[in-house]
């Protein structure tokens, strides 16, 4: 249920009360396109959000019955760190969720950038092509309006799938992400924003800044999900 009119460019926008209500509304709107997906392909293929704020939602969906069998994980983006670094993305998705459900482990398709970000994502990319398009890309959004690891002010190669990420503004500096192009090639993009400290660059989205996640959101069916305190005054 909607509580507050606020709009984005590019996007349907869903206010709700607090973080739990979006966590909650994230795990439904997940399952529901898994349902969907298995029905009529055989498979689900996610691209999993990093950071903190899909870690609630995580955390309850491993509680949920799903066909997990038919489900094919993959990530947004990546930090440059070892394999079993507590800040990677992969990391904190196993340890929130997916150790907890049988996905077989040979469709969790975690981004190999311990090899460092050009060898990393030039591995991904093909596994990216061939996934493509995806049926829900999960993403949140940084306190500048970045999205993934695409970081305002920064070239974006946009033909390819796959790019490699140096000087990151948000740490570590070394990253890999997915273009605008593959994140946006998918039947359903999820953008889930929580917390006053994302309201400045909502704000700016809404008055129509070309930022990282207004560009992503554009190029797709796009939801964004708030919690109230994240709305701009
Ligand atoms: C990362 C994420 C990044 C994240 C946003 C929001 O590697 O950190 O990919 O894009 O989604 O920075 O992070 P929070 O959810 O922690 O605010």
């Amino acid at each position: 249920m909607n509580v507050e009119p606020f709009s984005l460019p590019g996007a349907t926008v869903r206010v709700l009360p607090d973080q739990d209500a979006v966590a909650a509304a994230v795990v439904q709107r997940i399952l529901v396109a898994a349902d969907e997906a298995v029905a009529a392909r055989g498979c689900f293929r996610i691209c999993l959000a990093g950071g903190g704020t899909p870690l609630k939602a995580y955390r309850q969906i491993a509680g949920r019955a799903a066909d997990w069998s038919r489900w094919q994980v993959y990530h947004g983006d990546e930090r440059c760190l070892p394999p079993d670094d507590p800040e990677r993305n992969s990391v904190a998705a196993r340890q929130a969720w997916l150790s907890a459900v049988p996905v077989p482990p040979g469709q969790i398709f975690d981004i190999p950038s311990e090899r460092g970000a050009e060898a990393a994502a030039d591995a991904y990319e093909p596994l990216v092509a061939g996934a493509l398009p995806f049926d829900l890309v999960l993403l949140g959004m940084g306190e500048d309006g970045h999205t993934a690891s695409l970081f305002p002010g920064r070239p974006i190669a946009s033909e390819r799938l796959v790019l490699p990420v140096h000087d990151a503004p948000k740490p570590p500096p070394d990253r890999v992400s997915l273009s605008p192009r593959a994140l946006s090639e998918c039947r359903a993009l999820l953008i889930v924003v929580t917390g006053k400290a994302k309201a400045e660059a909502l704000g700016r989205w809404r008055d129509g800044e070309a930022l990282p996640v207004a560009r992503v959101a554009a190029g797709a069916p796009s939801e964004v999900l708030l919690d109230r305190s994240a709305l701009p005054g």
